[in-house]
């Protein structure tokens, strides 16, 4: 039987560069992208699931979708295809619109909740281009931050929706 300290080597996918890894069965994704990986996107906020400081997009098998890395144990993303923060500005360090607009809103302070807060934002925007603010709110009702009030936070969610639906006009 497999006991939480064994260990696994499995392969796996991080902002498109391949990976072969070696963790503990109960360490968790998110230890394995910063500590083993050296993938420093994802924060540590709580590493309970409650602060979304680590989202990331990742299939796990199920399709991608945003979840918390703190709480995906680490054999179970063997395979898996996993989108940081790092992969969603351009690869030349352009950023994207929802990076621009949290610049130039002032939705940052501490930084720590940013990475959780453009990865939730741009999900949303990925499948609603003009999200109502209760639809945002609800998109970004699993992150939280502790410097900004939130209104600065959905004022940039907003502001990215229209600049993207600006550009495709
Ligand atoms: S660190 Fe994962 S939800 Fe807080
Ligand atoms: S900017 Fe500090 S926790 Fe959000």
């Amino acid at each position: 039987m497999t006991g939480p300290d064994e260990s696994v080597t499995f392969g796996l996918t991080v902002d498109g560069v391949a990976h072969e890894v070696t963790a503990r069965w109960s360490e968790s994704l998110l230890t394995v992208l910063r500590d083993r990986l050296g993938v420093r996107g994802p924060k540590t906020g709580c590493a309970h699931g409650r602060c979304g400081a680590c989202a990331v997009r990742a299939d796990l098998g199920d399709g991608a979708h945003v979840l918390c890395s703190c709480l995906v144990p680490a054999a179970t993303a063997a395979g898996a295809t996993v989108e940081t923060v790092a992969s969603i500005g351009s690869p030349d360090g352009e950023l994207s619109d929802v990076q621009e607009a949290f610049l130039a809103e002032g939705a940052v302070q501490c930084g720590i909740c940013t990475a959780g807060f453009v990865t939730a934002a741009t999900e949303l925007l990925e499948q609603n281009t003009d999200p109502s603010r209760a639809e945002i709110e609800a998109a970004l009702y699993g992150n939280l931050c502790r410097c900004t009030g939130y209104g600065r936070i959905v004022a940039a969610v907003e502001t990215a929706a229209r600049t993207r639906r600006e550009a495709t006009r």
